[in-house]
């Protein structure tokens, strides 16, 4: 019966780590995956996370199940985390789910089951397993255009122009800070205007958050979904800690759901739970228990730990950040041209490069440069060392 099933496509950046696996030369260079790596190229458990991981072995006294939204302290503490005050706590209605993809996949049920034609906009391109998750779920997509490829950077009067076609009760898939792939960022002005057009057009706006303290700052990263989420009436918050918590095999998510009338709250909050019932009953513990912790919830032993947690983070995004000027320096000096300037702009793990297919496969087999086929890169897989390897490969295949 199984030679029935459909051959599935191999997802992109999997097949690009094999490759880069099996390459002998010394000086490869893994620019695929999307974790964030140290200068040596480790991801290492965050101090944070081990000293949490000590306090919840010492005091947990049972691994019976939480309920189905999950842990509430989590979930409250991460709520803060991301709205801080912006929003009345009992506006928010919140469910963990296995990691940002668990997150977003709940959301959608939850959309899906509002209205059967329910249409959602992401932008071109976007994160693939966006797509991918629409489409397995049988939900209805357009795309509106997002990041220009001449100068790298968005085209917000483009996107507009295509949201003027979104019909009023649609959603509007936003990534809340460090766009996937492009590391092009919408401003606060757009944020702001993006808010005015989905209050005026009756648009739901799902804002996938996987990249919070990556960019700009723990708190300025989120200055845009919080405009959004204290001037709508309803915005869906999906939340992944894989990154910023370095929490990636945990599956530490939540989707967060920012309702202002209150008659539909115990609506929103069953049928949360209801999806979670459905899809994996109870959500992973350990990773959210940790993020509480760290986070100060009501268990917490160490208030402490919150800061050891942010200088943590804003060392991985300064050094990001130190990685984007060195190499953007270094791409001017190898191509004689300003054309890369935009790696310094962009914020986040990611940049889309702007190279063709072919050039991104002659940096592989050429220079053993491994990037995905769009050219996105992952700034932190990079070391200083290597830059002006990098730099001046570029500059031969452009
Ligand atoms: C834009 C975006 N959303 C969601 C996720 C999901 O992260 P996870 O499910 O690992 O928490 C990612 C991870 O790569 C991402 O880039």
């Amino acid at each position: 019966m199984f030679e029935n099933l459909k051959l599935q496509s191999e997802d992109k950046i999997m097949a690009l780590m094999s490759l880069y696996k099996a390459d002998k030369r010394k000086e490869k260079i893994d620019l695929g995956v999307g974790v964030y790596k140290n200068n040596k190229g480790q991801t290492p458990i965050m101090d944070a996370v081990q000293k949490a991981s000590r306090i919840l072995n010492n005091t947990q006294k049972t691994k019976s199940y939480v309920g189905l939204s999950g842990n509430l302290g989590f979930i409250d503490n991460i709520s803060q985390l991301v709205l801080a005050d912006v929003v009345p706590k009992n506006q928010i209605i919140g469910a963990q789910a296995p990691g940002g993809t668990g997150a977003f996949h709940q959301l959608l049920l939850l959309i899906r089951s509002m209205e059967k034609d329910k249409r959602v906009w992401i932008s071109s391109p976007s994160w693939p397993n966006h797509a991918a998750i629409l489409n397995h779920l049988g939900i209805q997509f357009n795309n509106y255009n997002y990041f220009d490829y001449d100068t790298c950077e968005v085209n917000f009067s483009r996107m507009m122009s295509d949201l003027q076609k979104i019909s009023p009760g649609d959603v509007l898939l936003l990534h809340g800070c460090c766009h996937n792939p492009t590391g092009a960022n919408l401003s606060l002005e757009n944020w702001t205007e993006l808010t005015q057009f989905c209050e005026k057009k009756n648009i739901l706006p799902l804002i996938d958050l996987a990249y919070q303290g990556f960019g700009d700052g723990i708190n300025d990263d989120v200055k845009g979904v919080q405009y959004m989420a204290s001037n709508l009436p309803e915005v869906c918050i999906g939340i992944s800690c894989s990154k910023n918590f370095g929490l990636y095999r945990e599956r530490v998510g939540a989707a967060l759901m920012v309702v202002s009338d209150k008659k539909i709250h115990k609506l929103v909050e069953e049928n949360l739970k209801s999806f979670n019932r459905v899809t994996f009953s109870f959500p992973p513990d350990y990773g959210a228990s940790l993020v509480e912790i760290i986070l100060g919830g009501n268990n917490s032993q160490d208030k402490e730990l919150i800061h050891i947690w942010e200088k943590e983070l804003n060392s991985m995004r300064n050094g990001m950040l130190e990685l984007r000027k060195l190499l953007s320096d270094s791409l001017r000096r190898s191509t004689n041209s300003t054309r890369f300037d935009f790696i310094e702009r962009h914020r986040g793990m990611f940049s889309l490069m702007g190279l063709s297919v072919d050039q991104v496969a002659r940096l592989r087999t050429e220079f053993g440069i491994y990037m995905v086929g769009d050219s996105r890169i992952n700034i932190a897989g990079l070391n200083k060392d290597q830059i002006d390897y990098f730099s001046s490969s570029i500059a031969t295949v452009i």
